[in-house]
């Protein structure tokens, strides 16, 4: 099937090399020319397990370009350009907008076409996206038949090329039941897994086959904010009794595993920490938050969540006052930089609030993360901060160290040679990622959260 992917992020580059890999004729459109001459050489944009792979193989199959090809006969467009947060909250629409004008100039006559949201937007994009191009159309003189439909997209950074291959569910939004089988076809390898796995993103084992959800387009639409919404207030609930639990005494890991054992709950998105970050929870629940005023309707949940998420990255500032009583004039390590582990994002990462305000309490900072410093100095060029090539130099003369992103090496540090390297000894651990027995062995002075 003809596929065209608008916007090469971290959904369309993914979503695009999976389709290609399963055997679909995929062009990828990007405005950015330095990102399309990249992906043509065959380098990775983004930091993604097994990408590097998929797109070297993808290279004599896959199209990059900087503009929509003409769309001819029966085919696909995803738009996956970035939404990003308006100032009063709601996504910013203008790059959807700019697609769905793009797509229509493209549109050949006769052509048969599922326009789709990839993206998350807001409630009744799908119905905006085809007044659009309805319009272009018309404005143009072009008899087509386009359906538009909604099929969010649930990957994770870190690991989205294996949840493109090995989705829990895919939902596909649309009020056009000649749509929902286009797209049925289109995810057909998906949902029977027919396709032979990559390499380097191999099928789990006993993984079954995804089921298919097929809803309105408002309802697939919905379906993402309140996905995300869920997923935050979960981790929300966990870091408020992780509170409580230093309060009380108690171990909030241990919490978190015996009610996470119960089916009704799980044991996912229950670990305690600095709180969550990344280009999906902050922006979504805030945007679902204002769709909801705008319709006179409270969203007090999800508005908690977004309270307890910020209070709980100062809460870390809290626990660093507490043990060093005056903090200015103090050197602080971050160990890590990226929102989360195996990704170079630094969207609403919380290590960059933390240095800010450090920084403004008078603190020297350094910081270390094994692939995101490249994007902190291009993108926050002003970040008050040292970049520390290794670990050992980071902890050299520092007051304390705070894990900050729960990276894989992080886990496994020697701890004496930081201990002889620091001039303090205090370890914030605001991700329970490491043994507190074996930074304590060494000598230093452990302090996690809820525990
Ligand atoms: C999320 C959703 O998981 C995904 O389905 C959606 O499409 C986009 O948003 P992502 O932002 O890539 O994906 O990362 P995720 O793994 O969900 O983690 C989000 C944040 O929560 C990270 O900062 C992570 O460190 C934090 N987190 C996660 C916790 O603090 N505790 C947990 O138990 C889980």
């Amino acid at each position: 099937m003809h596929v065209t992917i608008i916007g090469t992020g971290y959904v369309g580059l993914t979503t695009g090399l999976a389709l290609s890999h399963v055997g679909h004729d995929v062009t990828c459109v990007d405005t950015n020319p330095d990102v399309v001459e990249r992906l043509r050489a065959g380098t990775p944009t983004i930091v993604e397990h097994g990408l590097p792979e998929l797109l070297r193989d993808a290279k004599d199959r896959a199209r990059f370009q900087t503009s929509i090809p003409p769309l001819k006969g029966r085919g696909v467009v995803l738009i996956a350009v970035g939404t990003p947060t308006r100032a009063d909250g709601d996504a910013d629409l203008q790059y959807v907008d700019q697609a769905a004008r793009d797509v229509a100039a493209a549109i050949a006559p006769g052509a048969d076409l599922v326009v789709v949201n990839k993206s998350t937007v807001p409630i009744g994009s799908a119905r905006h996206v085809a007044g659009i191009i309805e319009r272009g159309l018309a404005e143009l003189g072009v008899d087509a038949r386009v359906a538009v439909a909604s099929n969010p997209e649930f990957l994770a950074e870190g690991r989205a090329m294996h949840d493109s291959f090995y989705p829990d569910r895919i939902v596909i939004g649309a009020d056009d039941p000649w749509a929902v089988g286009v797209l049925r076809e289109l995810y057909a390898p998906f949902l029977e897994q027919t396709f032979e796995p990559p390499a380097a993103t191999p099928r789990p084992e006993r993984y079954p086959l995804p089921s298919l959800v097929t809803t309105t387009t408002t309802s697939a639409e919905l379906t993402k904010y309140a996905a995300n919404s869920f997923l935050a207030t979960k981790i929300s609930f966990i870091n408020e009794f992780a509170g409580l639990a230093e309060h009380v005494g108690a171990d909030v890991t241990e919490v978190a595993r015996a009610i996470g054992l119960d089916e009704r709950i799980g044991p996912r998105f229950l670990h305690a920490g600095i709180g969550w970050g990344g280009s999906c929870f902050g922006k979504d629940t805030r945007a679902i938050v204002a769709t909801a005023e705008r319709y006179d309707y409270a969203m007090p949940i999800v508005r908690a969540a977004i309270d307890v998420n910020y209070r709980q990255r100062l809460r870390m500032l809290g626990k660093l006052q507490e043990h060093l009583k005056v903090l200015r004039g103090t050197t602080i390590g971050l160990l890590g930089l990226a929102f989360k582990a195996d990704t170079d994002d630094l969207r609403d990462a919380p290590a960059i609030t933390l240095a800010r305000h450090l920084a403004e309490r008078g603190a020297v900072i350094r910081v270390h993360d094994p692939v995101a410093m490249p994007n902190a100095r291009t993108q926050y060029p002003d970040l008050p901060v040292t970049y520390a090539d290794d670990e050992l130099t980071l902890a050299s003369g520092c007051d304390a160290l705070v894990v900050v992103t729960d990276w894989q090496q992080y886990r496994h540090l020697d701890w004496r040679a930081l201990a002889q390297a620091m001039r303090g000894t205090i370890v914030l651990d605001a991700r329970n990622a490491v043994r507190p027995e074996v930074v304590r062995s060494a000598g230093l002075v452990y302090a996690g959260v809820g525990r």
